[in-house]
């Protein structure tokens, strides 16, 4: 049924005629008014109908919030829902009472109310805004935005593209299958769908033109969906990933961006004028287009630029690890994973037992079955945490912490030629990475898998700084 589906969209040539410029021209601006409510966006194209969605001021993504590194966030939330909401910002190193995880870090924002917020991002980057309150349903329906810290000085670019990706599951008349939660995606690969988008459009095609100069901003939305880009015979470098810069690099395999994550890349457009190339996913076995270049007739210049594409460096506290507190966790559970029993609600349960209440997941023999539980690390501000993420299941967990990044130091054993720091680095099935932090930011902060089913499902923890 989902592959009938996703085949009969690929019979239609026609989705292509509107070719809208994706320019990201939103002059920086401190403060927001959003409305999260529902609305009806048009995800798959003019012959089929509109999707009922949930967003923030009714569009899928929701409003770019855009301003310039240094200047203050003040975003007002007003919720128009008919369910309580809170809103998370996605790996923001912002005060804890801004964090927006309803149940720990402030009461959820009820239907007609307000919340506002504040906090001054300390880092320039790509990042992300969605709601924190049943996530796995409000995300998949649409709660998400960009949130873009803008470098004072960047790197030159012809323009700038953000690419929010999102993975929909939908019925034949295009709108949303209505089983968020179920048993199959919280035991497996979590909510996989059907409809791949990039900013709310299926198969969209991007206008280009030859020895144009492109950042793009790719940040991930999905549920759970992993993504692993190819862009061709065209050479993106990578300049950031979760936000935070790297030494531009050309990767020599495809891009990987797992749920939750960001990549930036610089990319020459170096096709021939009137030619189309498309960018392809190869992450699961069928691989597709996500999104498509057609080149104009007009070149913009006959050879690359050669400025820099180098992004300043990052100022987050370097990890000392010769006075580092190592913390070793395992992850277990779900579907094909061996799990036989764990700790619930502080009592060892057969998994049978567990998996009856709905939960799957254990880090370190522990099930999460509320954000406010015992923490899984509790330390002292300005503690070094050296963290080994051991992944005994059969799944990739993209595994996220709240008010840091981390920086990830060996895969597999394997150190890294150059440490990059991450906020949501994807643990593939059977890996072990080691990360390291300074645990510099006071509060109760969720460390949890952002395949969100499978955080709902117990594979999340807390790390307390005091
Ligand atoms: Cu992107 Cu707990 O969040
Ligand atoms: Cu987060
Ligand atoms: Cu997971």
């Amino acid at each position: 049924m989902k592959r009938r589906f996703f085949m009969q969209l690929g019979g239609l040539a026609a989705l292509s005629s509107t070719i809208p410029r994706l320019h990201a021209d939103s002059s920086p601006a401190a403060s927001f008014s959003i409305t999260a409510k529902s609305s009806e966006v048009n995800l798959v194209g003019p012959d089929f109908p509109a999707t009922a969605v949930w967003g923030y001021d009714g569009k899928v993504p929701g409003t770019e919030l855009r301003l310039v590194h240094g200047e203050a966030l003040k975003a007002k939330i007003n919720n128009a829902l008919e369910v309580p909401t809170a809103v998370h910002w996605h790996g923001i190193r912002l005060p804890n009472a801004m964090d927006g995880v309803a149940g720990l870090t402030q009461p959820a924002i009820m239907p007609g109310e307000t919340f506002n917020y504040t906090f001054t991002p300390p880092d320039a980057g790509t990042f992300w805004y969605h709601s924190h309150v049943n996530a796995y349903e409000q995300v998949g329906r649409g709660l998400y935005g960009p949130l873009i810290i803008e470098e004072k000085n960047p790197p030159k670019a012809d323009r700038e593209l953000v690419w929010m990706i999102d993975d929909w599951r939908l019925l034949d008349d295009a709108s949303i299958k209505d089983d968020f939660g179920g048993g199959h995606d919280r035991s497996h690969a979590g909510r996989i769908g059907n409809v791949p988008t990039v900013n709310g459009r299926f198969r969209d095609v991007v206008k280009v033109q030859s020895g144009e100069r492109i950042r793009i901003r790719i940040i991930n939305a999905s549920n759970a969906r992993n993504f692993a880009l190819s862009f061709g015979d065209l050479s993106p470098m990578v300049i950031a990933i979760d936000g935070q810069p790297v030494t531009p690099y050309k990767p020599d395999e495809d891009i990987v961006i797992g749920a939750a994550g960001r990549v930036d890349v610089m990319v020459d457009m170096t096709g021939d004028p009137e030619s189309v190339s498309p960018v392809v996913d190869s992450f699961y076995r069928q691989s597709f287009d996500l999104i498509k270049f057609a080149y104009e007739q007009q070149p913009l210049r006959e050879n690359p630029l050669d400025s820099t594409i180098a992004l300043a460096g990052s100022v987050i506290p370097e990890p000392d690890l010769t006075d580092a507190i190592a913390h070793d966790v395992v992850i277990a559970g779900g579907a094909m994973g061996g799990l036989r029993q764990a700790m619930l609600d502080g009592k060892w349960l057969g998994l049978r037992e567990i998996a009856q209440q709905g939960y799957v997941w254990a880090m370190n023999d522990i099930v999460a079955n509320k954000l406010d539980m015992a923490p899984l690390i509790d330390t002292k501000k300005g503690q070094t945490i050296k963290l080994k993420l051991e992944n005994q299941t059969a799944f990739p967990h993209p595994m996220h912490l709240h008010g840091h990044h981390m920086k990830l130091l060996s895969i597999d054993g394997n150190a890294l030629a150059e440490p990059r720091w991450v906020d949501s680095p994807l643990l593939m099935p059977r890996q072990t990475i080691e990360l390291a932090f300074v645990a510099d930011n006071p509060g109760d902060w969720l460390f949890h898998c952002h395949v969100l089913e499978h955080h709902a499902a117990g594979l999340g923890t807390l790390v307390r700084i005091t």
